[in-house]
């Protein structure tokens, strides 16, 4: 039978609170899966062996399924013997220990939403993360139920690639045109973890042996051309195991890890157990195709979705409301790991870059969430950078405080705790408190409260006693949702440094007042708390927050002169590139001068270009439009941060017009033999480049030109190409032309055109209409939407005038047919209430004329949070 829309059901509150969970009244010891694929429809035939373990009805959640029979210990059931709906299928009374079996047919030739299986050219694959398998087939589809899959695939031969979790059991025909293969997955576990891939692909092998001697087949599929382009992540994947095990003693429990790329994909990658499925862009890596941001992610990714088979599979979440346990705990890991990648200090800043520029706002505003929300209606619309990003960090704080050892401790007490569980944030914490015999208890709050926390410092010299006092005090922004805020554990590391000789003060352990700094760590624990420190000389300058111990919004009265010594003299590459955005944001949002970031560089960057290009190249940046309007909490005039920010980098362009100049002609990436140096030189190099070509000067765009005809790196020809087009250089259209046609078959590659073509800052209503008319362009792929939508989100000026239209009929014509992506993209206007008049009302009008025309939850949701301020 086939389900109608029942308007009732719509209507209802839809929301889910953490208080209300309750155990699954039923247990799968093990299931069985036969699926078969054909052309126009999927048949799903499913056998569960279920266990009862609390009192109650048994619900097996289903969506879009058409039930074709469903039978208990082997006896059909009539239509009157089970209640069936949009969202489930309910059986009373069923015996303790029983057989469940169904058939369903499904249609993933049909399946735009990229969620359950579905086809993606002449691919199937599933996302089932986190509530997709309940559109594969009827099933207790939530993370606490653990079982162990056998599935049968069947489908035509032209498809020769035929995969599921675990082990191969078995191969063979069904006849002359069909064939099947059947898997077994040994380790338990939930639904959301099931994956199969159906299709035509090349694979690259090779092996790892585990330190338990383990000898593990590895293998990357995909389209046969891109094969070359899998040797990075192979090697990624070989460096993760390793790490694992060297750092959190955690070695792979398969006899094989099989990752799959996809090119329609809603997120980046999803780490079924023992097979992966990656987006191309978060797997592909390649110098010529790629650019080398692209191939320092491709990397985390691999890393991230490995770590996740220990933190995520082998221990998963008791409920989605603890989403942020595996994703915190997995970015906080796959951090660490990229740390030993490439300069720490840059793999930090890019990380904290992400974090106030996403994660700072989202948590400013409407949607606000604690890390671990106590309600949602879509759990899709839950997957954030507060939920990611914050979450690491939270992890970040008590890894800083234990030290490596207890840490250590602390996590493998974790592992030992609950391993095969599905379990809680509250879990975690206990087991890390136990192992390393610090109570840790305080940082719940972190995981329960929304917001980012000010902390106020202030300071005062004593020159009579040589003594240096630090006063702290902690607020949190009033929340109605959230009433009662208790004060947080933030832990504050700091230095300070002698003015006169640059060199560092020791606090020595014996100066300090009751022992409060341990290891340049000191560990807010109240709402206020003061800190003195003894025979300090001279009047030091302090650093705060090095690394970014926390993630909270410091407010310390810094002269500009203290934070230009901080750049030259800093021995934290974080902290002294925090130093240049401290002062580059009061040059742009307070109207202070310029001069001593330009005194500061001139006399820093000479020695740190050699030294560490990439790091270099970071203390040129100036903060994004997109960075500043999320400091801005009203009135704000896209236009006018705009203009000021372009005077900053004129003034910089001339006032380092000759020393860019220099640098970019004597750095040569080719003459470096290590990949991390190489990238460091190439975006110095395309940023001094794109300084020098803001005089419009003839020359520059020459020698961009050169820099474009002459090299085979892709970041070195996008950063040649961005300067052309985006000043609209006499040679750009010849240069778009020409990438156009060397890689109008490579889809990554392509992205790039698209969103670099969308990203000028002068790109008016036609260009976006030029693009998104392009025949290229696919509103069934998201990377490709992604990539045009994220150009013009690059310049808020136009995102605020003709960009509202854009992701608003982005929204509505995706809130049918994707409505995951749909809703992320709609985000992007979630702060619209900051806007100056007239703009704010007519953005206003335009979302509330849009909630009335969608109906997905995952849109609906978002609007009527966005419209809740
Ligand atoms: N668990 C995945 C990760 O972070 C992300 C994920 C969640 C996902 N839902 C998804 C990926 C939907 C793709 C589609 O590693
Ligand atoms: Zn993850």
């Amino acid at each position: 039978m086939n389900i109608a829309a029942n308007p009732a059901v719509e209507a209802a509150d839809q929301t889910v609170y953490l208080k209300d969970y309750k155990k699954p009244t039923f247990l799968v010891d093990s299931v069985h899966l036969d699926i078969q694929v054909f052309q126009d429809h999927t048949i799903v035939d499913s056998i569960l062996n279920v266990k009862r373990q609390t009192e109650g009805d048994f619900v097996l959640l289903g969506r879009d399924l058409e039930l074709k029979e469903i039978k208990v210990n082997d006896v059909v059931l009539t239509s009157d013997q089970y209640q069936l709906d949009t969202e489930q299928l309910t059986l009373t009374n069923v015996p303790d220990i029983a057989v469940i079996t169904t058939r369903v047919i499904i249609h993933p030739e049909k399946n735009t939403m990229l969620e359950g299986l579905y086809q993606a050219g002449n691919l199937f694959v599933t996302q089932n993360e986190p509530e997709g398998f309940r559109k594969i087939t009827f099933y207790p589809d939530r993370p606490d139920v653990l079982s162990v899959f056998t599935t049968r695939v069947e489908a035509d031969k032209k498809y020769p690639v035929l995969l599921a979790n675990g082990n191969l059991l078995e191969t063979g025909e069904v006849n002359a045109s069909r064939h099947y293969a059947i898997w077994e997955d040994p380790t338990k576990k939930p639904s959301y973890l099931f994956a199969c891939v159906i299709g035509d692909l090349a694979v690259l092998k090779d092996r790892y042996v585990t330190s338990e001697g383990r000898d593990v087949a590895l293998e990357i599929y995909a389209i046969e051309k891109d094969i070359p382009k899998c040797k990075i992540a192979m090697e990624a994947l070989k460096h993760s195991m390793r790490w694992d095990e060297e750092h959190y003693g955690r070695p792979y429990d398969l006899d094989n890890y099989m990752i799959v790329a996809v090119s329609q994909f809603n997120m980046g990658a999803m780490e079924n157990k023992g097979l992966n499925i990656f987006n191309t862009s978060c797997v592909l890596a390649d110098e010529e195709y790629t650019t080398d941001a692209a191939i320092m992610r491709v990397q985390s990714v691999i890393a991230h979705e490995y770590f996740h088979n220990w933190t995520g599979n082998r221990i998963t979440c008791r409920d989605w409301f603890q989403l942020c346990l595996k994703e915190g705990l997995t970015v906080f890991r796959d951090q660490s790991f990229s740390e030993d990648l490439q300069s720490a200090a840059v793999q930090r800043i890019d990380d904290v870059s992400i974090l106030k520029s996403h994660q700072f706002p989202e948590d400013a505003g409407p949607l606000s969430h604690p890390p671990r929300p106590d309600h949602f209606v879509e759990i899709n619309n839950f997957y954030t950078a507060t939920v990611y990003e914050k979450g690491a960090e939270i992890n970040r704080m008590m890894a800083t405080l234990l030290g490596k050892e207890k840490y250590r401790q602390g996590t493998d007490e974790y592992f030992k705790r609950h391993d095969g569980q599905a379990v809680t944030v509250e879990d975690w914490i206990s087991a890390l408190s136990a192992g390393s015999g610090v109570d840790l208890s305080a940082f719940l709050r972190w995981y329960n409260q929304p917001g980012t926390p000010k902390l106020q410092v202030t300071h005062k010299y004593d020159a009579v006693n040589q003594s240096y006092t630090l006063v702290f005090k902690q607020s949190l922004r009033k929340n109605d949702k959230y009433p009662e805020l208790k004060p947080l554990p933030i832990p504050v590391a700091l230095a300070l440094f002698n003015k006169d000789s640059g060199e560092q003060f020791t606090l020595d352990a014996d100066d300090l007042v009751e022992n409060q700094v341990k290891d340049g760590v000191y560990l807010l624990n109240s709402e206020e708390a003061t800190v003195t420190f003894k025979n300090i000389t001279t009047e030091p300058v302090v650093s705060l927050l090095r690394n970014f111990s926390a993630p909270v919004n410091l407010d310390f009265d810094y002269t500009d002169d203290a934070l230009a010594f901080l750049i030259e003299h800093e021995t934290n590459g974080f902290n002294q590139w925090q130093a240049t955005q401290t002062l580059l944001e009061r040059i742009l949002l307070e109207d202070h001068v310029a001069q001593p970031y330009i005194d500061a560089l001139k006399n820093t960057l000479p020695n740190i270009v050699k030294k560490d290009p990439l790091l270099a190249s970071r203390l040129l940046d100036v903060p994004s439009e997109g960075y500043l309007a999320s400091r801005i909490d009203e009135n704000y005039k896209p236009d006018v941060i705009q203009e000021k920010r372009n005077a900053l980098l004129n003034a910089f362009a001339k006032a380092l017009s000759s020393f860019f100049k220099e640098t970019y002609l004597s750095l040569d990436p080719k003459l470096q033999s290590e990949f991390s140096q190489a990238m460091g030189e190439r975006a110095l190099k395309n940023i001094m480049l794109s300084y020098m070509a803001r005089q419009g000067d003839e020359a520059v765009f020459e020698l961009a030109k050169q820099q474009f005809d002459t090299t085979s790196n892709m970041s070195e020809r996008l950063g040649a190409l961005k300067v052309l087009v985006w000043n609209d250089a006499p040679q750009a259209k010849e240069a778009l032309e020409k990438f156009y046609t060397r890689f109008k078959d490579e889809p990554l590659a392509l992205d790039q055109w698209f969103m670099l073509q969308a990203a000028h800052p002068n790109a008016t209503q036609e260009t976006i209409q030029y693009l998104t008319s392009h025949p290229d362009y696919d509103l069934g792929t998201p990377n490709r939407i992604r990539a045009v939508s994220g150009g013009l989100n690059n310049n808020p000026v136009n995102a605020w005038s003709y960009g509202v239209a854009h992701f608003i009929e982005l929204a509505q014509y995706l809130d049918e047919k994707n409505p995951i992506v749909g809703s992320r993209l709609l985000q992007v206007l979630s702060r619209w209430y900051t806007l100056a008049e007239p703009k704010r009302t007519e953005v206003k009008e335009e979302l509330t004329k849009l909630k009335e025309t969608v109906k997905s939850k995952n849109v609906v949701e978002t609007l009527n949070s966005m419209l809740s301020v």
